[in-house]
């Protein structure tokens, strides 16, 4: 193999093995294209050659078409013609899989003529949450080797399937025992050599015939779990319109439809996502520097957050040792952490036996901080207040061996004056988690002024062994989200007071995308919380910042949200997931009447450009403070934490798309109105002024 050529041609016997070499996960560039091609051509001269094997070196077969190709002008040889050559091929040709065979990659699977995989093998096309759909016949050739419904699920979700199901759908022809694919394809190749058998090309098995009520039934289901996004109806459609024709036509409908989506600002949105979450963990100011050994971790405060987090720690194969005040309360915790754990058994992720030894050897719920003596890491999970945190840390700073880290999972608090409450401020952190921790992918790094490179680094390590998105963030109240979170509530409470109702607000954001409004959320996360934290800071609040009367009516008359059945909506057997409370539009006018407020109609249009301005404004301010290093960890944040649509890339990627001119006039608007909320972030005016964007900030340091 040259540099040049990352696909190397070796023989074994009869056998012809084309090894793909292309780390880190054998993506289809153009030099792999080349290279496929080139083999395949060369095992149809190889005389002494009757079978070939596709197979990968390194950690996955090929993981899919080069998505950093996406966008720029395509380069021969297209990705089709050589599956189409592939297939072509008179004599047969087995791909051998192993790790995860997604995309392009399963679509050059299918172009064989036969299917084996190692165990742990994982199999999709994950097209459509890149806003695309399989564009090298996996909408064509996928049915006609599992089925319309199989298919149609697979393609339009674009999840990926473990290799004992791919085999009972017979999308793989076998599974192989060992672990080595190579191995594996060789072994498939032989028999199928003695057996005289030499597969098929599935161009030319019979279409599965394509009932217009089966997909009609497809559409609605898909309608609703794309919430808005393009590419999974058109990828159903193409499914359908391209199976009623001839394969050759079906997988002209499949290019051109390909190649519309590619050309979708929902294409971009989503990789943008993709890479800004990979981007997220990268810190310059970390190379080199070690991680500290983290296998043992202690959690303080069993409630709603401690639990997510030992349960998400313990999945990860951390030992964790909770700590509660008593110890009916330890009970409770343990209580939930095992909840979670038969809950990750019943989905499957998780075996029976698996749970058992976990809960047994590597957690305990105690009450005795002294249990903390050995561990590496702990995370604080107590009340949201400075002293009951303060005296925690303390404790732990009398408690924990020298280079522990101490972290803290506050939603708001100053990082700098909890490590304070410590002799070792350079070991502490903010890891501030999710609700539910244990489902959330998303962990704010909360870096203080004080905190060690070492210790920031072991935060990144520990999130990506958990599985999180680790952003790192910079002390301030509320960090990237909850910050940005207070933001753009503040706008649509605002709007509320001038004569919208909270129910059109939560519509007009859920139609823009979002999977809940404004208010949905506050019901479901409880109304006290934000209620204290006002009280909180009420002394110090300046005069000019209106206050969300109505927020603080509902929490005060004990309407918390879900929890009590009462809160901007009504929850009960009737309506389980909320009705709007009839009184609602008496309340809020007794409230306007009370404050002065002649209320006005707002358009859904105009909630959502101010609800997106409060944002994106916050993110601009966030981002020229250090808050926030990249506009894409915003983005990172808002997509993991807060429910922004993937198909939009987050609020700084949708300023971009729109021009932040426009965002700009439209806050010089609003200001007329409250020119202390709509104070424009000077990195906003400067951007709008200059035309520029925030993707292209400090771009070589990204
Ligand atoms: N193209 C280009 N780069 C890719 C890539 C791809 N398809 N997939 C992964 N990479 C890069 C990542 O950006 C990352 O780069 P970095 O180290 O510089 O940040 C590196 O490979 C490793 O990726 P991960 O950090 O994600 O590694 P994991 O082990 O966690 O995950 C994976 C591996 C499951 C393969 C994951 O990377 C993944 O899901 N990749 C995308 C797969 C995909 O969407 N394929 C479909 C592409 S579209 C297509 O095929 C169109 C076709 O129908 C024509
Ligand atoms: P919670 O009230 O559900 O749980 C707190 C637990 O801490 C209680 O079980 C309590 O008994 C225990 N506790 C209190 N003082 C203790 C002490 N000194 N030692 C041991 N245990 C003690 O609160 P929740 O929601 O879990 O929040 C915990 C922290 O996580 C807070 O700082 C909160 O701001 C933060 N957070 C909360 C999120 C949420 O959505 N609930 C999201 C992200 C962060």
């Amino acid at each position: 193999m040259t540099p040049a050529n990352p696909v190397r041609y070796d023989r074994e016997s009869e056998i012809a093995l084309i090894e793909i070499d292309n780390p880190p996960v054998n993506a289809l560039s153009a030099a792999v294209r080349r290279g496929l091609s080139d083999a395949v051509a060369h095992f149809a001269t190889d005389a002494g050659a009757r079978i070939a094997v596709i197979c990968c070196a390194g950690r996955t077969f090929i993981a899919g078409a080069d998505i950093s190709e996406f966008g720029k002008p395509p380069v021969e040889p297209f990705l089709p013609d050589v599956i189409d050559a592939i297939e072509a091929s008179d004599k047969p040709i087995v791909a051998a899989l192993h790790g995860t065979v997604l995309g392009g990659g399963l679509e050059v699977a299918l172009g064989a003529h036969a299917r084996v995989a190692v165990p742990g093998t994982r199999l999709g096309l994950p097209e459509v949450t890149l806003g695309l759909l399989p564009g090298a016949g996996g909408t064509q050739r996928l049915p006609r080797a599992v089925g319309l419904e199989a298919a149609i699920d697979m393609v339009t979700s674009g999840r990926q399937i473990g290799a004992d199901e791919a085999l009972r759908m017979k999308l793989i022809d076998a599974l192989a025992d060992g672990t080595d694919p190579r191995a594996a394809g060789i072994a498939h190749a032989r028999r199928l050599l003695s057996e005289g058998a030499a597969g098929r090309r599935l161009s030319d098995v019979a279409a599965p015939t394509v009932d217009p009520q089966v997909v009609e039934s497809w559409r609605g289901k898909v309608a609703k779990a794309s919430r808005g996004q393009v590419a999974p109806l058109r990828a159903l459609d193409t499914i359908a319109e391209g199976l009623a024709l001839p394969f050759a036509e079906g997988v002209a409908v499949e290019r051109r439809a390909f190649m519309d989506l590619m050309q979708t600002p929902e294409r971009a949105a989503m990789i943008h996502a993709f890479f800004s979450e990979r981007r997220a963990a990268q810190q310059d100011d970390l190379k080199g520097v070690t991680p500290r050994e983290v296998n043992r971790i202690g959690v303080i405060g069993g409630g709603t957050m401690g639990q997510g987090i030992a349960a998400s720690a313990l999945a990860a194969g951390l030992d964790v040792t909770l700590i509660e005040r008593d110890t009916a309360a330890a009970a409770k915790a343990a209580a939930g952490v095992a909840a979670m754990q038969d809950g990750a058994v019943k989905r499957g992720k998780l075996s029976a036996a698996d749970r058992d030894a976990m809960m047994a050897d590597r957690f305990r719920a105690v009450t005795d901080y002294a249990a903390l003596g050995d561990a590496d890491l702990v995370i604080e999970a107590v009340f949201e207040s400075m002293d009951v945190k303060r005296e925690v840390f303390a404790t732990l700073d009398g408690i924990c061996r020298p280079g522990a880290v101490l972290a803290t999972n506050t939603s708001y608090l100053d990082v700098n004056e909890i490590a304070a409450a410590t002799g070792r401020p350079q070991d502490v952190i903010g890891l501030h988690f999710f609700s539910p921790a244990n489902v959330m992918r998303l962990m704010e790094i909360v870096v203080a002024d004080r905190t060690a490179p070492d210790v920031v680094a072991t935060a990144f390590n520990l999130a990506k062994r958990m599985g999180k998105i680790g952003v790192r963030a910079g002390v301030c109240d509320g960090f990237i989200g909850n910050r940005i979170m207070s933001a753009y509530r503040a706008a649509a409470d605002h709007m509320v007071l001038d004569g919208a109702s909270p129910y059109q607000v939560d519509r007009a954001v859920a139609d823009f995308g979002f999977p809940m409004g404004p208010y949905q959320v506050g019901d479901l996360a409880g109304l006290d919380i934000g209620y204290a934290n006002r009280q909180r800071k009420a002394a110090t609040r300046d005069p000019r910042e209106r206050v969300p009367v109505l927020a603080d009516r509902l929490a005060e008359g004990g309407r918390l949200g879900r929890k009590t059945g009462r809160g901007y909506y009504i929850y009960d057997n009737q309506s389980p997931q909320g009705r709007p409370d009839p009184q609602m539009g008496t309340m809020l006018d007794g409230i306007r009447a009370e404050l002065g407020i002649t209320p006005r109609d707002f358009t859904d249009d105009e909630i959502r450009s101010r609800y997106m301005a409060a944002m994106v404004n916050e993110g601009a301010k966030i981002l020229d403070e250090g808050i926030a290093a990249r506009a894409s960890d915003i983005d990172v944040v808002l997509l993991h934490g807060y429910g922004f649509p993937r198909g939009k890339g987050g609020p700084m990627h949708w300023a971009d798309a729109q021009g932040l001119g426009t965002i700009a006039a439209d806050i010089a608007r609003y200001a007329e109105d409250d020119p202390y909320f709509w104070q424009a972030a000077p990195l906003l005016a400067r951007l709008a002024e200059s035309g520029g964007r925030f993707a292209d900030l400090g771009k070589d340091a990204q």
